[in-house]
């Protein structure tokens, strides 16, 4: 499965004329052309002769283009227009031209994209950060000190999410206070994990924006502009008196940077595929960089003409010196023509199997581990949810073990749309990485926590044999374990989503009326044999606000005696590691005064956790794409003294 990225023809066709005399994919065309045929017969404005990008309104394109998803919000994971319209025209302009918006804008020309960003979003340019946002001349990056780093998605390459040597004890954990908040300027989103090295946070911003930090005050040492959002944590390698900075973005761009300067070293396409996204942080070890590659093909097939599925879930090893490829290991076969659909449009298959998050190492054994997501289309495959583990040097596939077989899912699947495939569903992905743990006696095991609702235990030395599972959470497209566990060594904290909407609010901020009740949920279990150790109930919304529910999607974070869980509802709650006891709560979905005068909220908590390092936790808050609470800001807390 190792072999070259083969030119599809499907969704790469760029370059024929489409019945409106414009040149973009055929598959756009034909939505645009019936959208528009539909308003000339509906005594709309246009005329036959007068169909041009220039005669068509901000809201024509926006009622053809936008409102399909963002009139409702909740069901297609976007932002409501209500958040639209709090955004300036350029930042909205940067999302339809290398932002998330990419690939529903490629049948938009330049001046459609203006005309829409104008129509929706708010006067003025993007300004740069104010003067004030800058530390002084005389602080450095990487001036600080070096004890207890938080570096990529976990501490330690076992992704256990466990920081030893964070510099708070359980005991000040009830004295943490917010010590400063940092605005990403122009964001509704803030979701990338921090990292925190030396005394200076490095982190990625939904505007693809890379910042570092001075961690003890949050002033701005430099910025660098990514083309598309960077939600991966950032990799910092060694790099004589310097360090490289590794990380994705969310249009399939990999990067390394110079840590004390933001200074670009390379940057590669990791994928060809249009639709790639980079979630899952990189992992480096020995001179290579690791990424998983995912995508947006599941919510493009949305869309009757998406030719759906072509995208194949792949890890790539980069040379960390030059960013030159060490191997690509590709989760599935290369996908065939198979069906047409109801709609007129060829299908392609196998296709997904996407790497969503970290890849976890194992130098002892010489391999890597990565999770797996669902398959897009027929047939489904071996590989889709499962856990894998490859070769170090060569990328060689060792083993692979399923969890959940036959479960191809696209987002067309909540109307029966042409392109649900025939499995539909039940979109069980691994949206986490596995954590790879020591028992007592030396054994190890590898402890994987699926949207499911199950988390396994599985054997390293058995070919991932599952040794057992136990159910934590109901599961669902947004159920169960979604984006992190974390394990102290004694206990696996296993958080629950369980996202559970009610109806769609019709636009207001956030989108989403979720059950203000359903959901949540923490557990702590035996690593040996997955039994209970405790669970700490989920808090319902009170108020029920909109885009609050107890889900708790955000991946956790354990330090010694403590564990935190973030919640969609705003609170970042500290648990007891030993029984499961409420230590610290926190709502972070309001208002802040911020350290580089950016106007910033709070909202929800998901993706990314928390991080805990040199005396000091920050996290991130923010998070409408399922329809939970907008927010921009970086919090950081101390304890008081
Ligand atoms: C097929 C569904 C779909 C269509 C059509 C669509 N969007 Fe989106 N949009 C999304 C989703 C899903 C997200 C959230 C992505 C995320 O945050 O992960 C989003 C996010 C956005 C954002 C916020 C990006 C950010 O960085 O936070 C903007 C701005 C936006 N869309 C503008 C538009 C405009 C303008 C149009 C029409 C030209 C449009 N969208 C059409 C699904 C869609």
């Amino acid at each position: 499965m190792s072999d070259a990225i083969p030119r599809r023809e499907a969704n790469h066709v760029r370059n024929r004329p489409n019945c409106l005399g414009v040149f973009s994919p055929i598959s756009f065309c034909l939505l645009l052309g019936c959208a528009m045929i539909a308003v000339m017969l509906a005594g709309g404005p246009l005329s036959a002769q007068t169909v041009s990008s220039q005669t068509v309104s901000g809201a024509d394109i926006y009622q053809q283009r936008c409102a399909q998803c963002h009139e409702n919000a909740a069901a297609n994971r976007a932002p409501s227009r209500d958040t639209l319209q709090k955004m300036s025209a350029s930042r909205i302009l940067r999302t339809l031209d290398f932002g998330l918006m990419m690939g529903v804008a490629y049948p938009l020309t330049r001046e459609e994209r203006e005309t829409v960003a104008n129509f929706l979003g708010t006067k003025g340019s993007e300004p740069g950060p104010l003067a004030a946002a800058f530390c002084s001349a005389e602080r450095h990056p990487l001036s600080g000190q070096s004890a207890g780093n938080w570096n990529g998605w976990s501490p330690s390459p076992a992704n256990t999410r466990y920081q030893p040597a964070g510099g708070i004890t359980k005991d000040q954990v009830a004295r943490l206070k917010l010590k400063w908040a940092y605005g990403f300027a122009g964001d509704v989103t803030a979701f990338a994990e921090p990292t925190v090295l030396n005394g200076t946070i490095f982190v990625g911003s939904a505007g693809g924006v890379v910042q570092a930090l001075e961690a003890k005050t949050g002033c701005l040492h430099w910025t660098f502009q990514a083309n598309g959002p960077v939600r991966s944590a950032i990799v910092a390698v060694a790099n004589g008196s310097d360090y490289s900075l590794l990380f994705g973005d969310q249009i399939g761009w990999f990067y390394a940077l110079a840590a004390k300067t933001g200074r670009l070293l390379w940057k590669h396409r990791l994928d060809e595929h249009e639709g790639t996204r980079l979630t899952g942080s990189p992992a480096a070890y020995e001179g290579v960089v690791f990424v998983g590659a995912a995508s947006w093909e599941e919510t493009r097939s949305i869309e009757p003409h998406y030719a759906c599925c072509t995208f194949r879930g792949s890890v790539t090893a980069l040379r960390v010196a030059d960013g030159s490829q060490v191997w690509k290991t590709y989760t599935i076969d290369p996908p065939k023509k198979t069906r047409v659909n109801s709609a007129g449009t060829q299908q392609w298959g196998p296709s997904g199997a996407p790497v969503w998050s970290a890849p976890t190492m194992d130098a002892k054994r010489g391999v890597i581990y990565v999770t797996t997501g669902d398959n897009y289309s027929s047939p489904s495959t071996a590989t889709s949810d499962a856990v894998m583990a490859l070769d170090i040097a060569t990328g060689k596939i060792r083993w692979f073990q399923q969890t959940t077989p036959n479960d191809a899912y696209t987002s067309a699947c909540r109307n029966r749309g042409p392109n649900c495939p025939e499995e539909d569903g039940p979109d069980y992905d691994f949206g986490s990485s596995a954590l790879l743990l020591s028992l007592p006696g030396g054994k190890e095991i590898l402890v994987a926590g699926q949207k499911s609702g199950v988390v396994y235990g599985l054997d390293p030395d058995q070919k991932g044999k599952i040794l057992w599972q136990t159910r934590v959470g109901q599961g669902g497209r947004n159920g169960g374990v979604q984006w992190g566990m974390a394990s102290d060594g004694q206990a696996v904290f296993a958080a629950v989503s369980d996202l559970a909407g009610v109806l769609n609010s019709g636009g207001a901020v956030g989108g989403a009326k979720f059950d203000p009740a359903k959901g949540g949920g923490l557990t702590a279990l035996r690593p040996a044999d997955g039994g209970n150790i405790w669970f700490a109930a989920p808090h319902p919304c009170d108020p029920p606000r909109p885009g609050c529910s107890p889900a708790q999607s955000q991946a956790v974070t354990a330090i010694p005696g403590v564990v935190f869980s973030g919640s969609v509802d705003g609170h970042l709650r500290a648990f007891a590691a030993e029984d499961g006891k409420a230590l610290w709560d926190f709502d972070t979905a309001k208002s802040y005064s911020t350290v580089n005068g950016v106007e910033a909220r709070g909202g929800s908590l998901d993706g990314a956790g928390p991080v805990i390092a040199g005396g000091m936790l920050f996290v991130n808050s923010g998070y409408p794409r399922n329809g939970g609470m907008p927010g921009n800001v970086l919090l950081a807390f101390a304890p008081e003294e």
